[in-house]
């Protein structure tokens, strides 16, 4: 994978503008998009400084994934259903990237679907592979590009967009582990409240996991 884009569906949040400025390198094309063309110009254009390398822009969600080869869903989980099936049509042929938690507030839940991943997937079908990433890194350690990164659990039912996903962790200098099945996403995307909880118990903003054990990774 030399030169690819992705868009981030809601990249002027706190998840979606860190990991742009992780994913900033050469060859990679950058699209930033909100609901609103002018507030993502307006990230561009704070984010740009801080960009070691890459391109970037801005504009809105639904122009912003028609351009991408991986789409990133970095929304709040009350407007994930919608926002993937408002882009579906846009969205096919592309390799979603959901980083989605569902939290009331900061508890965790179980969606009727059984996870943000496969609530993503039923509405999109066969369109196009959804892959669960992400769920438990800190924007704020994603945005410190300097920082170190806790292991990343990838999860999805197609293996080929599964793999090309973990090559992009591994990118952005993070332990990318294949997390199994869409069934086990609710297992990861829950352990994000463990960590919030954790954040808050002991005063951190950088709380994450690290997988131990596995010799042949
Ligand atoms: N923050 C973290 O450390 C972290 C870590 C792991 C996973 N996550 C997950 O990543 C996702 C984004 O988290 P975040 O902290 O970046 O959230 P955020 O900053 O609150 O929101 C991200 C962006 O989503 C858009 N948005 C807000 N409400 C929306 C709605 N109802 N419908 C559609 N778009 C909406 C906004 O963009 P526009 O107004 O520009 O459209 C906003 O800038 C969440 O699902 C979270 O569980 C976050």
């Amino acid at each position: 994978m030399d030169q690819f884009s992705v868009a981030i569906v809601g990249g002027t949040g706190n998840l979606g503008s860190a990991l742009a400025l992780r994913l900033g390198a050469p060859g990679v094309k950058l699209i930033i998009g909100s609901r609103d063309a002018e507030k993502a110009k307006n990230a561009v254009a704070t984010l740009a400084p801080k960009l070691r390398a890459g391109e970037m822009l801005g504009t809105t969600n639904q122009e912003a994934v028609k351009g991408a080869d991986f789409v990133v869903i970095a929304v709040p989980y009350e407007g994930h259903a919608q926002m993937v099936g408002d882009l579906k049509g846009q969205l096919a042929g592309k390799i979603v990237i959901d980083t989605v938690v569902p939290l009331n507030k900061v508890k965790p839940f179980v969606p009727a679907a059984g996870s943000a991943l496969q609530e993503a997937q039923q509405l999109l079908g066969s369109e196009a592979p959804v892959i669960g990433a992400l769920h438990n890194i800190s924007a704020v350690d994603l945005g410190d590009v300097d920082s170190p990164l806790g292991d990343v659990l990838v999860c999805g039912d197609d293996n080929a967009a599964k793999q090309k996903v973990m090559e992009i962790i591994q990118r952005i200098g993070a332990n990318a582990y294949d997390g199994g099945p869409a069934s086990n996403a609710y297992v990861i995307e829950g352990l994000t409240g463990v960590i919030i909880s954790l954040n808050r118990k002991y005063k951190s903003k950088h709380g994450s996991i690290k997988i131990t054990g596995i010799v042949n990774h």
